[in-house]
């Protein structure tokens, strides 16, 4: 099967959309491969923090994009799949606010976002591939198939968020998240290169107020109607 010939499905949204948890669910139900492309964003952003850079520097950042190694391995007790960075386990270093931030700075240097364009395309592999992230759509899979936009409200997303780092045992507060989460939505929707916004082609789904099983639901109708 050729690359181009593998069917993908794209999830792009704003973070605590629910876009993580949606895509993995419909990766396992589909047995399709998953790219969490934010992953790598993140990775990049935690290497680059470990090297002392100044994430404001895009000629060290994007050498930092193009030499990180970033390896995912699956875990068969149905945890998370962990992220090496570099070979160190940055699993849980990867999922917190502070790597969120950098994260959504370093990829706004176009020069960092192409740097990391192969290793996305080099997970279209058979039988089909579900890529989660914000320009999925739009610039890495633009023949994708099939389309989706997650979305809800910021107020959603905040407590969302607050739920899963309290589980976590993090502190944070609501109205905290909800001011990084909206000035997060202004610097990626904003930025000049690959911003968040929907695939003209794409299922727009707002998830406000919708249990998982019914977001998932509605992701799978888009593949299998
Ligand atoms: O999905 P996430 O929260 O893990 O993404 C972290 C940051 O990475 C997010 O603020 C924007 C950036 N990102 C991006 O610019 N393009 C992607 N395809 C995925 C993430």
């Amino acid at each position: 099967m050729s690359a181009s010939s593998v069917p993908v499905l794209t999830i792009d949204g704003p973070s605590g959309s629910g876009k993580g948890t949606i895509s993995r669910r419909v990766a396992e139900q589909l047995g399709w491969r998953l790219l969490d492309s934010g992953a790598l964003y993140r990775a990049v952003g935690y290497a680059a923090g470990a090297e002392g850079l100044d994430l404001s520097d895009a000629e060290a950042i994007t050498r930092c994009a193009q030499t990180t190694k970033i390896r995912f391995q699956a875990v068969t007790d149905g945890s998370d799949t962990r992220v090496l960075v570099n070979g160190h386990d940055a699993t849980d270093e990867l999922r917190t606010e502070t790597a969120g931030a950098a994260a959504s700075a370093i990829a706004s240097i176009p020069s960092v976002r192409q740097a990391l364009v192969d290793m996305q395309l080099a997970f279209r592999k058979g039988p089909g591939l579900v890529a989660d992230g914000r320009d999925m759509g739009t610039v890495i899979f633009p023949d994708a198939p099939y389309k989706v936009f997650l979305t809800a409200s910021a107020a959603e997303r905040a407590k969302r968020r607050y739920k899963q780092l309290k589980e976590k045992g993090l502190s944070v507060t609501l109205a905290t998240l909800q001011r990084e989460i909206e000035a997060r939505d202004t610097r990626d929707a904003s930025r000049t290169v690959a911003p968040l916004k929907p695939a003209a082609d794409a299922v727009f789904i707002d998830t406000t107020g919708m249990g998982i099983d019914d977001v998932v639901a509605k992701v799978l109708a888009v593949v299998r109607p």
